[in-house]
């Protein structure tokens, strides 16, 4: 039989050219686009191959079961018996890339999921509670602009109504794009759940400094994203005085970088990576400029901090520019402390570092929900996000192994 390392390379093999661009080498995997919709029918044949029935929630989240998904609700809860308790084990992740993202972020948690069960069975062990691999809808936000909307609408934490009407750049709905109005919050299924953990690759190069495969997670950093619609007067290049100008442009270019300086004075983060301008034309002074500010920082009253700085400096520029300005905050996640109990215990048995993290997960929203715990696996670049986004296969199977070790601890006893 092949080394779990092969094994993984020829799982990812399956999936590597779904989405990816030629040029850019990176991924367009946007929720519920022709590219996701072939990997959630992979997630599918990969659970049918293990006799593992796949229910969905109506809200774009995919569940695989290695148990059985209509037996008697758990007898355990959070507050009776904690992870250990009686319900089902969930894993997983999701399939959605920003654009031209990298190949690990999200597919890896799921590989790792199916590989980690074929794994425990290899062993001989036996469940006790069911092993659920999970893909999720929409982590990314990167087609309808809320991230984690799959998770959201599962634990109720986005208004259905607001999800549905959701819509991507071409005008097209959430709930047109799900084929229904997503369902929403779903608390008999969230309680079937004891225990989330999603593997995901590091985002970050501490465990190459650290010289070890797999971290634990220990926080997600509070963060968010804010839509800086800015107006002006649309005019001619050639014609237009300058001191005539009413220049969105200019009021954006100034809101960038006070951006960037108000996050540096905080060793916090922030960042604007997206904008869209209107005519958009190059001898044509814009008439409107909108800008995604995404920030992060340790606490939530730095990154609070943050947003006021940028928005009044921007309010200010935008007074000298004779431009207006409107602030929308698209989404807000909380500081995410992962369960610390749970935590310490997957950190010694895997003899693994713990570390807290900027970016956001499906598991953070679980987190106010469940017992989770996160696994982070090496990353040499320690780029995300990026075509260059990395994990050597033998990090991979170490992922996966410490996967089965957990969902052994967690599903077995
Ligand atoms: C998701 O990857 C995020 O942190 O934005
Ligand atoms: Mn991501
Ligand atoms: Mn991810």
């Amino acid at each position: 039989m092949s080394s779990l390392a092969g094994r993984f390379r020829e799982l990812w093999d399956e999936i590597a050219p779904v989405g990816r661009d030629a040029d850019s080498g990176g991924y367009l995997r946007y929720a519920l686009t022709a590219p996701e919709l072939r990997l959630r029918e992979w997630f599918r044949a990969q659970a049918d191959l293990r006799g593992m029935p796949v229910s969905e929630d109506g809200n774009g989240n995919l569940f695989a079961w290695w148990g059985d998904p209509g037996g008697t609700p758990p007898t355990g809860t959070r507050d009776s018996d904690g992870p250990t308790g009686g319900g089902a084990v969930l894993t997983g992740s999701h399939f959605d890339s920003v654009p031209h993202g990298g190949a690990y972020d999200g597919p890896l948690g799921i590989v790792s999921a199916f590989l980690a069960v074929d794994e425990l069975r290899a062993s001989g062990a036996v469940p006790v509670r069911p092993v659920v691999v999970a893909a999720f809808v929409e982590e990314e936000g990167a087609r309808f602009g809320v991230p984690c909307l799959g998770s959201r609408l599962l634990t109720g934490e986005i208004d259905v109504d607001r999800a549905a009407g959701l819509r991507d750049a071409a005008g097209v709905s959430f709930a047109e794009a799900l084929g229904d109005r997503p369902a929403g919050a779903d608390p008999a299924l969230l309680g079937r759940f004891a225990a989330f953990v999603e593997l995901h690759v590091e985002q970050g190069r501490v465990l190459v400094d650290a010289d070890a495969p797999v971290a634990v997670a220990s926080a997600i950093w509070p963060h968010g994203r804010w839509r800086f619609e800015l107006r002006g007067e649309g005019n001619h290049a050639g014609t237009t005085r300058m001191a005539d100008r009413r220049d969105p442009m200019l009021t954006y270019a100034f809101t960038v970088l006070a951006a960037n300086k108000e996050a540096r004075l905080r060793d916090a983060h922030a960042t604007v990576g997206r904008v869209a301008v209107e005519p958009n034309a190059t001898n044509a002074v814009p008439s409107k400029v909108t800008g995604w500010l995404d920030a992060r920082a340790a606490e939530a009253e730095t990154l609070h901090g943050l947003v006021e700085a940028v928005q009044a400096k921007a309010a200010e520029r935008a007074r000298r520019d004779g431009t207006e300005l409107t602030v929308t905050q698209e989404s807000a996640t909380p500081l995410v402390a992962f369960d610390r109990e749970l935590a310490d215990r997957l950190a010694g048995l895997l003899a693994a570092p713990v570390l807290p993290t900027g970016a956001g997960h499906d598991a953070g929203v679980l987190a106010a929900h469940l017992p989770t715990a996160m696994l982070f696996v090496r990353n040499p670049t320690g780029v995300s996000h990026s075509p260059a986004e990395s994990a050597t296969d033998a990090d991979c199977a170490a992922g996966v192994v410490a996967l089965a070790r957990v969902l052994e601890e967690l599903a077995c006893h």
